[in-house]
């Protein structure tokens, strides 16, 4: 269903943020905003806090924020036009379904039919696993690999019959719209005759929900040593692989609860694990872990652990992993499981406190790299100069001093060579890294870099604080000489908008398509724009500022490459492009 602008504007003019809030939350009033405990990660001092006059929440600790309706997606769990109308519901707003732009229409179509219809097959499936006598030999699949009626209950498991049509007729019966029968990759069209078959015959299915509890795509398993083992759904307008996350739709209270998550790579590690009491778990589904997925994950919980098969594979995606991590800034654990287990087979064999047991063990990135590397060169003495080398690729890609100067030690000790030694390895590996191109950065330009962050930041504030300033703005063109471009992105979104609007804030944030976005509006809208001056006086000098800073910028480094390139200094020229390259992806990260 799709909800008019007009009536989201309805809906956020009306409704109060801190009323509906506190349907779920603690609110007591300090200063200008109300606090209390955050729903949505687990805390003893409140840092959730709640601004009536902005009509928007933030959560100085885990930085959830956004508008009343993205308060109440997060917290039950629902979609946005349920939010919507939830909300609507309770301050009597009627919302009547109104015309749409026939692009988006489609695009709706097309999205509530893939939903819909994946439900219905997850429904066939089901069923076949359930009653019929053909499902006989996928029940006792299940029951031979320890998996409960419960748990094939809650999470929907299926069986796909041996026939090549039982979904083509399911399709047909239900008089689906072809476009959407074959999107959905439930079907495959025929190569050498018209017509259609099954993508997925003869095993055992598991639905694969999104976080909206809607059925995005499926997995299936064959119940014997045939290949493939496991077949999947293609990428669809409903199922994304690197941002869906088997059983967070389940998991996510659990994760919040227990302040961290487990990651594993499979359907039967995730029940299985489920199944013993291990709730806060999700199952990558054997692709490759995205930074998407761990920001989506950061949602739920500030730690993760990864649990990986201790075979080479899962050691080599393990470290892989940990790339993204370091990069996303977790606070992430690595746990291999003993003897030849994944985690089904462990939890299975041994049981939950053994998991448990074994899970406090977990080690830290820096501890198993270290194993593997050691397990990998030996100690003989050659072997301890190539850990040593190993080590201190990943122990400069530590940021934080104190936490890394506590490594080297640990890596001395272990080692058993002298801590200064290590430290002046891992500084020649951050002076080799870095020499040329720190020397040939101007360090002005080094500082006004971290300062544009913060006046583009600014002004994003004063945006959504004061509109009156959004057209002074608008005629600068300053957006263009903003660094980052995610900040930039926001900015174009709020130009966007009628500044006149009522609850512009949380306005802009009903514009904003995902979370992330909504969140760091919230915090930006949550900054004080307290301007001793007048507010048009303070934007003509930060416009005036972030383009003057800009221009500088690149007339300095522009400059430079020109007379490397007069000078033919090729080297010299390709390490100034690689700054301005480097310098542009510094401010994109944000
Ligand atoms: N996988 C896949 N396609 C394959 C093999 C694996 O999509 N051909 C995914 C599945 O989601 C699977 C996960 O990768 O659950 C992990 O693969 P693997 O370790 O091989 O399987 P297990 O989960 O251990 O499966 P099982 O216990 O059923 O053998
Ligand atoms: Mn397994």
């Amino acid at each position: 269903m799709y909800i008019p602008e007009e009536k989201v504007s309805e809906i956020l003019n009306t409704s109060d943020i801190v009323d509906v809030i506190s349907e779920s939350v603690i609110l007591k009033k300090s200063g200008r905003n109300f606090f209390g405990l955050c729903p949505f990660h687990s805390e003893k001092t409140p840092s959730f806090s709640v601004n009536a006059s902005k009509q928007i929440f933030h959560c100085f600790g885990c930085s959830a924020g956004g508008n009343v309706l993205s308060y109440i997606m997060k917290y039950h769990g629902i979609s946005f036009p349920e939010a919507a109308k939830m909300v609507a519901r309770k301050y009597n707003i009627t919302i009547e379904s109104e015309t749409i732009n026939p692009a988006k229409r489609k695009e709706i179509h097309l999205k509530e039919g893939l939903f819909r219809l994946n439900k219905t097959v997850m429904g066939f499936y089901f069923d076949e696993l359930k009653k019929s006598s053909n499902g006989v030999k996928a029940r006792n699949y299940l029951k031979q690999r320890g998996i409960s009626d419960d748990i094939i209950q809650q999470f929907k498991l299926g069986f796909s019959l041996d026939a090549w049509e039982s979904i083509v007729q399911v399709i047909r019966k239900q008089k689906v719209d072809r476009n959407i029968a074959v999107q959905s990759g439930l079907i495959l069209e025929r190569k050498q005759e018209k017509g259609y078959y099954d993508r997925f015959r003869n095993r055992i299915m598991f639905p694969i929900f999104d976080v909206n509890m809607q059925v995005a795509g499926f997995g299936g398993r064959v119940m014997d040593d045939a290949m493939p083992k496991y077949m999947n759904s293609p990428e669809t307008p409903i199922y994304n692989k690197s941002r869906i996350l088997y059983g967070l739709h389940e998991a996510k209270q659990y994760c919040r609860q227990k302040g961290f998550v487990y990651i594993v790579e499979g359907y039967f590690d995730f029940l299985s694990l489920y199944q013993h009491g291990i709730k806060n778990t999700v199952a990558t589904l054997g692709t490759a872990l995205t930074s998407d997925h761990v920001r989506i994950l950061k949602g739920y919980a500030p730690k993760m652990v990864l649990v990986f098969d201790s075979d080479a594979a899962g050691i080599s995606a393990a470290k892989r992993s940990i790339k993204i991590f370091m990069k996303e800034g977790v606070d992430t654990r690595v746990l291999v499981l003993p003897g030849d287990n994944d985690p089904d087979s462990y939890v299975t064999k041994h049981g939950q406190d053994a998991f448990n047991t074994c899970a406090s063990k977990a080690k830290t990135v820096m501890q198993f790299l270290l194993q593997v590397s050691i397990e990998t060169h030996g100690l003989s003495v050659e072997g301890r100069i190539r850990i040593l080398n190993d080590m201190k690729q990943h122990l400069i890609l530590i940021q934080d001093t104190a936490l890394r100067s506590l490594y080297v030690k640990e890596l001395a000790e272990t080692l058993n060579i002298d801590e200064k030694a290590v430290l002046e390895k891992v500084r020649d590996q951050y002076l080799n890294r870095s020499d040329k191109r720190l020397s040939l950065m101007d360090e002005n330009i080094n500082e006004d870099m971290l300062e544009s962050d913060r006046r583009e930041e600014q002004m994003v504030s004063m945006m959504l604080n004061r509109p009156e300033t959004i057209e002074k703005i608008k005629d600068s063109d300053v957006l263009k000489y903003f660094y980052s471009e995610k900040l930039k992105q926001l900015a174009k979104k709020i130009i966007s908008m009628d500044p006149k609007k009522e609850a512009f804030i949380t306005n802009v944030m009903a514009n904003m398509k995902n979370n992330e976005d909504q969140e760091l509006i919230a915090s930006y809208a949550m900054k004080d724009f307290d301007s001793e001056q007048d507010v048009h006086q303070t934007a003509r000098s930060l416009i005036n500022r972030i383009i003057r800073v800009r221009k500088k910028q690149e007339n300095t480094l522009t400059n430079k490459i020109i007379s490397a390139e007069k000078g033919s200094d090729s080297e010299v020229m390709e390490l100034l492009k690689q700054k301005q390259a480097e310098i542009q992806q510094l401010h994109s990260r944000l």
